[in-house]
């Protein structure tokens, strides 16, 4: 059975027997995260959505201590190669490509492009913002909306395969507040909700329960996870 494991912020980790896969893996500087790098174990991809330094995070690190593959749009997966990550592998939005673990198709975002410097000052080139509908096994259906506002084409990506879980930023301000994230169910018709990104500073300061209210009065589900939180898929 693969478990969802959640780090704060719009950090996550998917895993099962075979296969552990990381996304926006923000550890080290993440308030909320109640876990150490040297707390990982194990790492063989790690998908990240967009280069600022929230979702960026520890991705080079792992991918250099696991020999672990970075998964991110040609841009920000080329200059990680160019960082010392040894394994990447590009994409774009609107493309699919299967991994030993699933399918991962690259999703559209609306949101900055920049990159933030890095504590050696260097500062990832300007990339796409990106989501992740992440088919695992061939059968449960993720979808990890990286920082984004709404958009109508969400329907588009709910269609098929039906979404079993959503994870959504609700934090406001830099992307869907909990409004448009409970009106982004609707258009995803995903079977239920992970909020994410939110609370880990106070520019983001959002409440889980009015979303998930929001969500839940529309006929859907909705999982309020706590940082260091594990589910079962
Ligand atoms: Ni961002
Ligand atoms: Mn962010």
């Amino acid at each position: 059975m693969p478990t969802l494991k959640y780090f704060g912020h719009s950090a996550f980790r998917i895993q099962d027997d075979k296969h552990t896969v990381f996304i926006d893996p923000f550890l080290t500087g993440n308030p909320v995260c109640p876990v150490k790098f040297a707390d990982i174990l194990a790492c063989d991809y790690v998908l990240v959505t967009h280069g600022h330094a929230d979702h960026l995070g520890d991705a080079l690190e792992l991918a250099q201590k696991f020999d672990a593959t970075i998964v991110a749009t040609w841009e920000l997966a080329n200059w990680c190669q160019s960082k010392g990550a040894k394994k990447v592998h590009p994409m774009s939005s609107g493309g699919g490509r299967d991994f030993p673990f699933g399918r991962v198709k690259m999703t559209v975002a609306f949101h900055g492009c920049g990159g933030d410097a890095r504590a050696d000052g260097s500062v990832p080139p300007p990339n796409t913002p990106v989501g992740f509908l992440i088919t695992w096994g061939k059968t449960k259906v993720l979808y990890h909306a990286g920082d984004t506002a709404l958009f109508s084409d969400m329907k588009l990506i709910g269609e098929k395969p039906r979404i079993n879980l959503a994870l959504l930023p609700i934090g406001d301000n830099f992307g869907m507040g909990p409004d448009d994230a409970a009106r982004a169910m609707e258009f995803l018709d995903a079977e239920c909700c992970v909020p994410m990104h939110y609370n880990t500073f106070d520019l983001i300061k959002s409440d889980p329960l009015a979303f998930a209210f929001r969500v839940e009065k529309g006929g859907r589900k909705c999982k309020i996870m706590k940082p260091g939180e594990k589910i079962e898929l």
